[in-house]
């Protein structure tokens, strides 16, 4: 059956407001309209990097690529800060201000869902956040912006104060460790969801890209929301090919005229 769009929102709200467990995983097309670029759309961050540059092993193993690292994350810093949040998270807080928000797991290091007005405790982070920096040996936390300023000083690869050891924004890098907590709590919340959205991702990044697939596994109903397709389209219920920013706010007012 071919639904229109419209259709397709108004059944994703009925299907939210019959369940409570809504799980809703974001990837960085949540974010473009916050104007931040995403990462394979034309023009997108790896068409200007070349991420085979930024494995975590070149990092750990020449300065002259932890350099090149912190001038890449430099610039990913001034675009984040500078970002708002958009109506896809402002959505994802009305749903959590609807007690209907299990919790939003997200791939993405801007820090725009807590941003919106997520607690910390909503909000998974699989890839880590980038406002954040710690000590890879002794695992010391540092504020970004003093770190930022160090870099823009001439410490262009900074090392721990502590320990010496090797400082990196607390972000995962290809290669690096994924956070076991985050990676373990996404894939529980994945399957016990009741309603799964994805928003904004490509779904080619693994392991965050099998939270569909356990949210499917446990009996979810999975909606997609991607301007272009994805792996997953064939298994989900419905597949939405609009801008995420207009689609979660029509779901959220949808839910919230039935509130009256
Ligand atoms: N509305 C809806 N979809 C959008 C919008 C928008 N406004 N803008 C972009 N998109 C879609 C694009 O069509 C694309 O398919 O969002 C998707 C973003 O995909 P990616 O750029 O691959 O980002 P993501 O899925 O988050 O990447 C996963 O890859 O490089 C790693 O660690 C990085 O977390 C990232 C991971």
């Amino acid at each position: 059956m071919n639904y229109s769009d419209e259709e397709k929102m108004e059944l994703v709200a009925q299907w939210i407001r019959d369940k409570r467990r809504i799980v809703v995983f974001t990837g960085a097309g949540v974010s473009t309209e916050s104007g931040i670029p995403d990462f394979r759309s034309p023009g997108g961050i790896w068409e200007r990097f070349d991420p085979n540059e930024f494995l975590f092993d070149n990092f750990l193993a020449s300065e002259k690529i932890r350099v090149k690292y912190w001038k890449f994350h430099t610039e990913i810093y001034y675009t984040i800060i500078k970002a708002e949040p958009n109506p896809a998270h402002e959505a994802c807080v009305k749903l959590d201000r609807m007690g209907k928000l299990d919790c939003v797991i997200t791939q993405n290091i801007d820090n725009l869902h807590q941003k919106a007005g997520l607690s910390k405790e909503k909000v998974i982070e699989l890839h880590g956040n980038a406002l954040r920096v710690t000590c890879l040996s002794c695992g010391k936390e540092y504020d970004r912006a003093a770190i930022q300023a160090r870099v823009e000083s001439g410490d262009e690869a900074p090392v721990c104060d502590d320990c010496q050891g090797l400082l990196k924004p607390a972000t995962i890098a290809f290669g690096q460790q994924m956070p076991f907590r985050e990676t373990r709590e996404a894939e529980k919340r994945s399957e016990n969801a009741e309603v799964f959205l994805t928003v904004g991702s490509s779904l080619l990044v693994y392991p965050a890209a099998s939270m569909p697939v356990f949210a499917k596994q446990g009996g979810a109903r999975l909606a997609i929301v991607n301007l272009t397709a994805t792996p997953y389209d064939h298994e989900a219920d419905i597949c939405i090919r609009e801008k995420a920013g207009s689609v979660m706010n029509k779901i959220v007012s949808l839910l919230s005229d039935q509130k009256g």
